[in-house]
């Protein structure tokens, strides 16, 4: 094979046309109105980024100032930046309603390579995005169990802290109040430390096994729990409220304002991400080309909305330097003297982690499947299951992953990985919006980007610039971001690209 051949495979697209007519035989059945989307969507947004990350968004961290107050500047320009890809995502998917979300997206554009190397850096958006999600949920568990006080044996109510953390949290943890690690974390051979976030891990295994056993199931649990979290936000919201002192929001510039509301942005991001979900069920929607635009961008107004709220509320009752970063809301009510409330928040926490959980849990397995029936992975990880008929293998690696990778990173860690991935994916949807109207100008389009290409543009420039700020100031996310792409490369040069030739040999 020579290089030319290398050449025109790596670039080798799927045409559009086969894709529409894909959608179009599709036999999943056709169900889901623009509530049922906006349900789904509200499901995959809402969860650790307002009830956990939000407090670090505001306070900052060890490598940077947070934005403060300013925290609302930060939630807009989060939205403005994730406005533009929804409009793109809103465009393909009214035009080609396939599930496999940017992945697929990205083969009939940009071809085959490009495509492999989003569904990996999608990976980091869903499977690393939900360690983030699992340590959250572990963090608002173990207070939901302080309320059983009494109830409880003891040793549940004080697990060691090497059973409720990574590695990682309980280093800064130690470093922070000056502990000694090795009281802390049991070391075996004397050298390799054991940390497990054991309710992680357990809620992880739970939520795999239900999606073994099959979605229905699944999106039935969801959106009862997408109702108990919104009402619990909601009640934040005007409970709050009363207890709000206006001169707690002074000042409002955090003390670097430029680093602060750029942090602040960047962070506060992973508390947007997932409304792209809504795009992977574009084949069981009833009407899809007017539905899946306004679910998308409706999901995006009402978060955007909530957010806001919960911000004022947030940094109106609590001073900024007394602000929680593992459990915010629950501790801002508690602050306020009503810790029965707080104690609710846990329950709509747990609720609306748990929805999230879910909801990328299954989207890993559906980008996953897509890309191993294309080969780049191994076929076997495609079996069916012969009772539930759904992926089971898939399902079991990517529980399997989540478990495994979370214990080498911490919650901050995984959520900055995830906003990169997600960031680079909304690149390449702004890019593969530009380059449709090229090569389909005539394709009919129920839905358009307005003022092409100058708003597809702006949405490049505007992820670009947050993904180059913070890969100068977070060094630790940023070389295992670079690590992830250099391990792609790697794969798809000694694997997938291989076994894409077999597959068309053996077709030819
Ligand atoms: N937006 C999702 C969350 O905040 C990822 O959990």
């Amino acid at each position: 094979m020579n290089f030319k051949d290398i050449g025109r495979n790596i670039f080798k697209k799927r045409s559009l046309d086969e894709l529409i007519a894909t959608s179009k035989s599709s036999e999943l059945k056709k169900t889901l109105n623009v509530f049922d989307l906006i349900i789904i969507g509200i499901g995959a947004v809402v969860g650790t980024g307002i009830f956990a990350i939000i407090g670090a968004a505001i306070t900052g961290n060890a490598e940077s100032v947070g934005a403060g107050h300013a925290i609302v500047i930060s939630m807009i320009l989060a939205a403005v930046a994730c406005v533009v890809p929804a409009l793109c995502y809103s465009e393909i998917a009214s035009m080609v309603p396939v599930a496999g979300s940017a992945y697929t997206y990205t083969y009939a554009t940009m071809g085959e390579f490009m495509a492999w190397m989003v569904g990996w850096i999608l990976m980091l958006e869903y499977a690393i995005g939900n360690i983030t999600v699992a340590s959250a949920w572990s963090g608002y568990f173990m207070q939901f169990l302080k309320g059983f006080k009494g109830c409880l044996p003891d040793f549940i109510l004080n697990i060691p802290i090497w059973l409720r953390y990574d590695y990682r949290a309980i280093y800064s943890m130690c470093d922070k109040y000056g502990w000694d690690i090795h009281d802390k974390v049991p070391f075996l051979f004397d050298k390799i430390p054991v940390a497990v976030n054991l309710p992680a891990v357990i809620i992880v295994v739970v939520l795999t096994l239900l999606l073994i056993k099959g979605v229905k199931e699944s999106t039935r649990v969801a959106s009862i729990m997408v109702g108990v979290n919104m009402f619990m936000i909601l009640s934040f919201i005007i409970i709050g409220s009363h207890y709000v002192k206006p001169e707690n929001w002074t000042p409002f510039l955090p003390t670097e304002p430029m680093q602060g509301i750029l942090m602040g942005t960047f962070t506060i991001f992973f508390a947007y991400i997932g409304f792209d979900a809504i795009s992977t069920a574009a084949e069981e929607t009833e009407k899809p080309q007017r539905d899946l635009p306004v679910a998308i961008l409706g999901t995006l107004v009402i978060c955007t909305i909530l957010y806001i709220c919960v911000a004022l509320v947030l940094t109106g009752i609590v001073p900024i330097d007394m602000i929680d970063i593992t459990a915010p809301l629950a501790h801002a009510m508690s602050f306020v003297g009503k810790d029965w409330f707080a104690g609710l928040i846990s329950i709509g926490a747990l609720c609306a982690l748990t929805t999230v959980l879910l909801v990328y849990q299954l989207g890993t397995t559906r980008i996953l499947y897509a890309i191993s029936r294309d080969r780049f992975l191994p076929r076997s990880w495609r079996a069916i299951h012969k009772k539930f008929r759904t992926p089971h293998i898939m399902t079991l690696i990517s529980g399997f992953a989540v478990i495994v990778c979370g214990l080498f990173m911490d919650l901050k860690i995984s959520a900055d990985l995830c906003n990169y991935g997600t960031f680079t994916s909304f690149v390449i949807i702004c890019l593969a919006v530009l380059i449709l109207r090229r090569t389909n100008p005539d394709n009919n389009r129920p839905f358009k980007v307005p003022f092409c290409p100058v708003v597809p543009l702006l949405g490049i420039l505007i992820c670009l610039v947050l993904i180059f700020f913070s890969l100068n100031t977070l060094k630790t996310s940023s070389s295992y971001f670079v690590i992830w792409l250099v391990v792609g490369v790697l794969i798809y040069i000694f694997y997938g690209y291989n076994q894409k030739r077999i597959g068309e040999k053996k077709r030819s």
